[in-house]
């Protein structure tokens, strides 16, 4: 097996792709398929966002008054949350630190919700983030995530790590109970059939 190449663990390299606007992965507005999810949520929750990026769902969710953790690394990611927050008129919690050293949060959370981040980080980080998330959140607490990309040839070289779905789905049921894993109409048209909608609860 080849060793793949890999400069995401580095801030500067996601900075730079922010600078020069080299942000495929950027929908460009909340994820239709979360909108859809929170429909259902009427009370406050603690939301947190790993790898938020430009931060279209934290903003969403903290206009809907929710709680959001918005946690990235990139500088360049935060300060576009914190201008944007600005115009829309909403705050949230921005954390501009490096997500597996994340402290203070453990317990805290309700909701985690996972989209680009895990295909983002190296493959050999995925268990820990499983193993973190789950302890960041509350008895009882959710991992929202829609997972991609699944058609992707594994051990290619990334960012974006394809996601082998039957050994992801293994690794967080050490974690986590799967209530729902499914494809979603909601799915932005370049994304059909390379992507699923996966809602957990940590056990
Ligand atoms: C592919 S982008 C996705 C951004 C956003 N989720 C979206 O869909 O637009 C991955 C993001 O994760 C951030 N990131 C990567 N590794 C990180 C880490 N270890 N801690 C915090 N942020 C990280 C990067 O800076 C980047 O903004």
């Amino acid at each position: 097996m080849k060793p793949i190449k890999d400069n995401s663990e580095n801030p500067c390299y996601w900075d730079n792709k922010y600078s020069k606007n080299e942000i495929g992965w950027d929908i460009g507005m909340p994820t239709p398929i979360f909108v859809n999810f929170f429909k259902k949520f009427k009370s406050k929750k603690n939301i947190l966002i790993p790898g938020a990026g430009k931060g279209h769902d934290a903003l969403f969710l903290s206009k809907k008054n929710h709680n959001v953790f918005a946690v990235d690394f990139s500088m360049k990611a935060i300060s576009h949350i914190k201008n944007k927050a600005l115009d829309l008129n909403t705050s949230l919690n921005l954390i501009c630190e490096d997500f597996f050293k994340l402290k203070n949060l453990n317990g805290k959370i309700d909701i985690i919700l996972e989209y680009t981040f895990f295909c983002a980080i190296n493959p050999n980080k995925r268990l820990k983030y499983i193993q973190k998330s789950s302890e960041l959140l509350k008895t009882d607490g959710l991992f929202v995530a829609i997972l991609l990309p699944i058609n992707k040839i594994l051990n290619d070289d990334g960012p974006p790590f394809g996601v082998n779905l039957p050994k992801t789905l293994r690794d967080f049921e050490k974690y986590y109970d799967i209530i729902k894993c499914e494809k979603s109409s909601l799915s932005i048209k370049p994304r059909v059939d390379n992507e699923v909608f996966v809602l957990m609860k940590k056990k």
